[in-house]
């Protein structure tokens, strides 16, 4: 399982707001806004950040920026910009803007893939091999990591149960197609936590280190329980979207991602410390409203607040 790079921290927070976030929001946040809203979170202490996703801005036009907000992420020190490619186009654009991990969505059940990216899971598998071999062409210093970011792991709206022999087979075919990390998501809020236990176990079984983080939906409210049950299998990066937005455009009613908020309340509250400031983490809410207007935020603590006597483990010594 990979740790956070910072000694520092117990947990890797990595926003995905801005990618998933975004993708699915009715109106287009502007340029300024989104790096408004990255400077703001790595402000707070956010160390990981997937600032967009490189597809045909025709297909999704509040991508059209990406390279820009890449450019601008960059010159943010010690942020790990993230992106997320579906595509050998994407990935290209992606490793030309400099990003410093690259995530690629593979998906696991059929009916998600075609509809996702017009791929079966298989041919993913070879675009993320070529992908991984361009990627290993480029001069040393260029070389993004590369995380195959398995979707609909735990079940899917199209197909609903998804084969946990298929996750793992999965895993491993994205190991040998050369990525250095594979992700596990519950692209469509399926997951329970038993669930989540034992396709964690089994994928580490199989692939050992490579198993990163986890990504989680709370379309059916077991986000934060299916964290807690990932914490206990030794899961220490996930994925989160400030006011819980996000949600597949591509998965029928998917909703959005567990709220950051809330999980950096639960993690520090139980003593795991994720660096980030909770009342700066709050704040951000703002900006993000004003630069969506209409587009409804989610989260428990922004809305009842600290409760009295709160002190983050991020600032015991
Ligand atoms: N970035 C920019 N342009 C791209 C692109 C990319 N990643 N991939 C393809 N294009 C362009 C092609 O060059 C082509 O342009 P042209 O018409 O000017 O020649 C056009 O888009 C169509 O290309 P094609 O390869 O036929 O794509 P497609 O229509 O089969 O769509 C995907 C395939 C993968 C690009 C599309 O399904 C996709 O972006 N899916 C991702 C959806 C997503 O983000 N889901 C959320 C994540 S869970
Ligand atoms: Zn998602």
């Amino acid at each position: 399982m990979s740790t956070p790079m910072d000694p520092s921290i117990d947990i890797l927070i990595s926003e995905v707001g801005p990618r998933d976030g975004l993708q699915n929001t009715k109106k287009i946040m502007s340029t300024d806004y989104k790096k408004r809203w990255i400077d703001a979170a790595v402000e707070a202490g956010l160390r990981e950040i997937e600032v967009c996703s490189f597809v045909p801005p025709q297909l999704i036009a509040q991508m059209a920026d990406a390279s820009e907000v890449v450019a601008h992420a960059l010159t943010l020190p010690g942020l790990n910009v993230a992106a997320l490619a579906p595509n050998f186009k994407g990935a290209q654009r992606a490793m030309q803007a400099g990003v410093h991990k690259l995530t690629l969505t593979i998906s696991v059940s059929t009916q998600h893939s075609l509809a996702n990216v017009k791929m079966t899971p298989d041919e993913a598998i070879l675009s993320a091999k070529k992908i991984c071999a361009f990627r290993d062409s480029l001069p040393a210093g260029q070389r993004p990591i590369i995380e195959s970011g398995l979707s609909t792991v735990f079940g899917c709206t199209l197909e609903g149960v998804v084969d946990e022999d298929a996750v793992v087979r999965m895993a491993v075919a994205s190991v040998e197609a050369g990525c250095d990390e594979v992700g596990l998501a519950d692209t469509t809020g399926y997951a329970n936590p038993e669930q989540v236990r034992r396709v964690f176990r089994k994928v580490r079984q199989a692939i050992g280190d490579k198993l990163s983080g986890a990504h989680f939906h709370n379309t059916r409210g077991l986000g934060l329980a299916n964290v807690v049950a990932a914490l206990e299998v030794g899961v220490t990066t996930f994925d989160s979207s400030l006011g819980g937005l996000g949600g597949c455009p591509f998965a029928p009613g998917a909703t959005g991602n567990i709220v950051t908020e809330d999980l950096v309340f639960m993690l520090e509250s139980m003593g795991l410390k994720t660096g980030i400031n909770m009342d700066k983490l709050l704040a951000i809410r703002e900006l993000v409203a004003a630069g969506i207007p209409d587009e409804p935020l989610y989260g428990y603590v922004p809305l009842a607040g600290l409760t009295k006597g709160f002190v983050a483990a991020s600032s015991r010594p």
